[in-house]
């Protein structure tokens, strides 16, 4: 499937057939290029960027690189391949044909799903735009810039969706999207982690860790749809979804490597004074932002769930690798948490739906514990990373407002206020890490916090100029 880049708009969906479509996009255009102005990426607009874009959706050819300006970058509309005879896999609706247009008794679930997915990617670039300031190298500079170009042409996915299929509060919706921002008080972006402080870099790989990995497993769950261009635009967002994976995996596991380098030229000093981060502060920066990515998945027992599940709308992640694609007869074992107690309970499978994709997401991020762990283990240090239980410090659903340690246990207010300083980041290890944010631009140089990759981008060399500026 080649992609159209003579438009205005760059498609793969024919655009220039449906002039309609086409002239309400190119009139959203002028405001998604005024919101990047004024909340992308802090004093980029001249640098030349050696960018990843899309020239086709299979499996090769839609990675092509080269420099670009990031507002000249091309941002636009890609599906993945239609499969043909594709059919509704799971729910009320499973085995009619998959929908092309938007069924009138889903229309309001659907828009809010499409609408609650589209509203994080603009959250993410708002929250990312002063990182560029303090980026430990040009590689990282790059990366970061990879991530905000394709966060905001995953809001184009979405607000094409809106265009074509919700008439004119599609429309509304779309310009409530660019509207909207993080953090602000009086009209912030829908979900809460959207609405925290990106301050610093090792927030940033927490970040594109655990909220995006949130991101990867809800665009899995949306590309089961039976609204079939909901599918295939997930599908594709997917592919990008994994670079996102890769920087924040990486990102904090060369933190890890480079503090580790130090422990081992200095046994016992303070790695501090050699300006690297203590493993300690990088496992409190880790158990903040995985148990606020944590509820993204919203609540454990959850009857909307159940309905996007029964109308067909959002499935499970790897919906074909379950038995049961009706989920009618199962139920789902958890531990509620009523007051203080720990009490099993089991409720029908599609009322848990949020929970079964959250197992789904705390065995990804295992995996990325286990990979950070190797390095550690490897550096033959006396240390392992730890991810915290599901019911540690959460704010939504049953365990929110309630106590828990990283394994889970419950516990007082008084015990968790004497302990929260060795869980949650304090005062002093932001100021710490904040100190040492300053910007590194010679090619193939890096921050004395962070090690270097192992190998460039795209087969290039470390110390290739990644960003001109
Ligand atoms: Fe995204
Ligand atoms: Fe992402």
């Amino acid at each position: 499937m080649s992609i159209d880049y003579a438009s205005r708009i760059p498609n793969n969906v024919d655009l220039s057939g449906n002039r309609a479509l086409q002239r309400a996009l190119e009139h959203w255009q002028p405001g998604y290029q005024a919101w990047w102005a004024e909340m992308g990426p802090e004093g980029s607009r001249d640098f030349d960027v050696y960018l990843r874009t899309a020239v086709s959706v299979d499996a090769k050819g839609w990675a092509n690189f080269d420099y670009v300006k990031m507002p000249d970058y091309r941002w636009g509309i890609f599906l993945a391949a239609p499969e043909p005879g594709r059919t509704v896999n799971f729910g009320a609706h499973k085995g009619e044909p998959a929908w092309q247009e938007v069924p009138g008794e889903h229309r309001a679930n659907l828009r809010r799903l499409i609408v609650t997915q589209g509203d994080t990617e603009p959250a993410s670039v708002e929250q990312q735009r002063h990182l560029g300031l303090t980026a430990p190298s040009l590689y990282d500079l790059r990366n970061l810039f990879q991530v905000n170009v394709e966060e905001g042409r995953h809001l184009w996915a979405m607000v094409y969706l809106l265009h074509a299929h919700f008439g004119r509060d599609g429309r509304e919706e779309a310009e409530a999207l660019l509207e909207r921002r993080s953090g602000d008080a009086d009209n912030p972006r829908i979900l809460g982690a959207f609405n925290e402080r990106t301050p610093d870099w090792l927030s940033f790989f927490c970040f594109t860790t655990y909220t995006d990995r949130d991101g990867k497993f809800q665009l899995l769950a949306l590309a089961e749809s039976g609204f079939d261009p909901l599918a295939r635009t997930c599908r594709f967002m997917l592919t990008e979804e994994a670079h996102h994976m890769f920087v924040g995996q990486t990102g904090v596991g060369r933190v890890i490597q480079k503090t580790c380098e130090v422990m081992r030229a200095h046994p016992g000093a303070d790695v501090k004074a050699y300006g690297a981060i203590p493993l300690e502060v990088i496992q409190r920066y880790v158990n903040y932002w995985n148990s606020s990515s944590n509820d993204l998945f919203g609540a454990e027992i959850s009857s909307n769930s159940a309905n996007f599940f029964r109308s067909g709308l959002k499935g499970r992640a790897y919906e074909d690798k379950q038995a049961d694609h009706l989920a009618l007869e199962g139920v789902y074992a958890f531990e509620n948490l009523v007051d203080g107690k720990l009490v099993s309970e089991q409720v029908p499978l599609r009322n848990a739906m949020n929970e079964v994709l959250r197992d789904e997401y705390v065995h990804d991020n295992e995996k990325g514990v286990a990979y950070w762990n190797k390095i550690v283990e490897k550096a033959e240090i006396d240390f392992r990373f730890c991810l915290p239980h599901r019911r540690f410090n959460r704010s939504i659903g049953v365990y929110s407002g309630q106590r828990c340690d990283l394994d889970g246990n419950p516990i007082g207010e008084e015990q968790w206020n004497r302990r929260v300083a060795e869980w949650l980041p304090t005062p002093a290890d932001r100021a710490y890490v904040a100190s040492l944010m300053l910007p590194v631009r010679e090619p193939g140089r890096f921050a004395g916090w962070i090690a270097a990759p192992q190998r460039g981008i795209n087969s290039q060399p470390i110390e290739m100029e990644y960003v001109k500026l």
